[in-house]
């Protein structure tokens, strides 16, 4: 990118474009934390399990997201990694009121991890600790614990309590997904 082209950013006159993967085990509400980032007047009731994947777009801090919005369903997981090399970041959602399956996310997350488009990227990861509402959820310590994010050494990551429903912390996190986005492709320059 040329000079004249970073000062046009810097003014904020023109988006950059980014892709980030929206993953995380089916039913654990990355449909509806997306659907949250709709306007008002375009956000749905009625969220169905998706199937395969969806795209939707948002902007946050001079970035202009397309989001995969992935099926977790089982059978659909092997696509994950096929928009593994072409993501900018990661949003991870976790049921943090599922505590039978998260151990299954546990493994999702380490397969991830060690993925050859993954493992060796300083690519930010923002885990959302969903459904922060139900009674008996985790909180974000207790869901950071439960999939060791602690042994996570060679990546920017954040995890962030929410609510899909009310919004509640979605605004934090992808504030904190776009400041680390920007970081690692300003590096990468
Ligand atoms: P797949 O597309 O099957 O992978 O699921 P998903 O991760 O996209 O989940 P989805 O957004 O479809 O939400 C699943 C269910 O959880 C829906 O009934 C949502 O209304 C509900 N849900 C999502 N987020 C929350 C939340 O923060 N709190 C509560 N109480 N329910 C939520
Ligand atoms: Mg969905």
């Amino acid at each position: 990118m040329g000079l004249l082209d970073s000062f046009i950013e810097w003014l904020g006159l023109r988006r950059r474009d980014v892709n980030v993967l929206v993953i995380g085990l089916d039913n654990s509400g990355k449909s509806s934390l997306l659907n949250y980032l709709r306007p008002k007047d375009a956000q749905r009731n009625d969220i169905a399990p998706t199937v395969g994947f969806n795209t939707e777009h948002f902007q946050c801090k001079g970035l202009s997201f397309t989001a995969f919005d992935m099926s977790g369903q089982s059978r659909y997981r092997s696509l994950w990694s096929n928009y593994y090399r072409t993501t900018n970041g990661i949003i991870f959602v976790i049921d943090s009121s599922d505590k039978t399956r998260i151990l299954i996310a546990r493994e999702e997350l380490q397969q991830l991890l060690i993925h050859p488009d993954i493992i060796s990227r300083n690519i930010p990861i923002l885990f959302f600790a969903n459904k922060m509402d139900i009674r008996d959820a985790l909180s974000d310590v207790g869901v950071s614990y439960a999939l060791g994010l602690d042994s996570i050494t060679n990546k920017s990551w954040h995890i962030c309590s929410s609510n899909a429903l009310n919004g509640d912390g979605v605004a934090d996190g992808i504030e904190w997904l776009s400041s680390a986005i920007k970081s690692s492709m300003d590096q990468a320059r």
